[in-house]
């Protein structure tokens, strides 16, 4: 998979894209991650790329023009062009596992007081990471980048910890132990000691639902 960042703020990527599960991934050839910067694509001398509502208002906007050509300088027949929004549909994992079977992503980062409205026509989707405002798609982006890179087979180590984990079925995941089996006096529920398979897996089902029911019961509405 390739991911294009559409972002005036490159920089902010470093240090998440650099470490854990995403360089790996990098490494591996699993993804490969560009930045496009639309100051590249500004007219200005300044290089500049924002300016004042018509209509008046506070702050600035990002201008269509070099938003536009940014897109369009790595746009391929099979991309898929994602504006970052509070306006958008809430990111969730179902729409993680659909981008995770994509081609090639462009990841569009507003900022300042947004874009113009006309940069919307070059955009195919509209995804918002919650209902509240950030500064910019810069942090969305890469929430997307790390839910979905997780979902590419051989991206983790340890594949079926993608496969059983939280929100997969529309359910949290059971409570999960580790060594050592009796600390400050609580113990690791019996059944995970057995070896029992079988009972083991249908504990994990049974709980999974009663956490799910006591954390999150509009997911079992739903
Ligand atoms: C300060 S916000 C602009 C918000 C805009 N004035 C509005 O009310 O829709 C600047 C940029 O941050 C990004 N952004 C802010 N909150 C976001 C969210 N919850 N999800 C995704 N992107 C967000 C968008 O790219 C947005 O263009």
């Amino acid at each position: 998979m390739r991911i294009d960042i559409v972002t005036l703020f490159p920089g902010m990527f470093q240090g998440p894209f650099s470490q854990s599960m995403i360089e790996r991934a990098r490494k591996k050839g699993l993804v490969q991650i560009h930045f496009v910067n639309p100051r590249d694509f500004s007219s200005d001398k300044h290089r500049k790329v924002d300016d004042r509502p018509y209509g008046g208002g506070p702050g600035m906007l990002l201008q269509a023009e070099p938003l536009v050509r940014a897109i369009e300088s790595v746009r391929r027949r099979d991309s898929t062009v994602i504006f970052l929004s509070p306006q958008g549909a809430v990111f969730n994992q179902a729409t993680a596992e659909s981008l995770a079977l994509e081609k090639h992503l462009i990841l569009v980062s507003g900022h300042y007081e947004g874009v113009d409205a006309r940069v919307l026509r070059y955009v195919d989707k509209e995804i918002s990471i919650g209902d509240y405002v950030l500064t910019g798609g810069e942090i969305p982006s890469m929430v997307v980048v790390d839910a979905l890179i997780r979902l590419i087979p051989g991206a983790l180590g340890n594949l079926e910890g993608a496969r059983a984990e939280s929100l997969r079925d529309g359910l949290l995941e059971f409570p999960q132990y580790t060594r050592p089996a009796v600390w400050k006096g609580r113990r690791v529920p019996k059944i995970l000691l057995s070896g029992n398979h079988q009972a083991i897996e249908s504990w994990r089902k049974k709980r999974a639902r009663t956490v799910t029911r006591r954390k999150r019961p509009d997911l079992l509405a739903a």
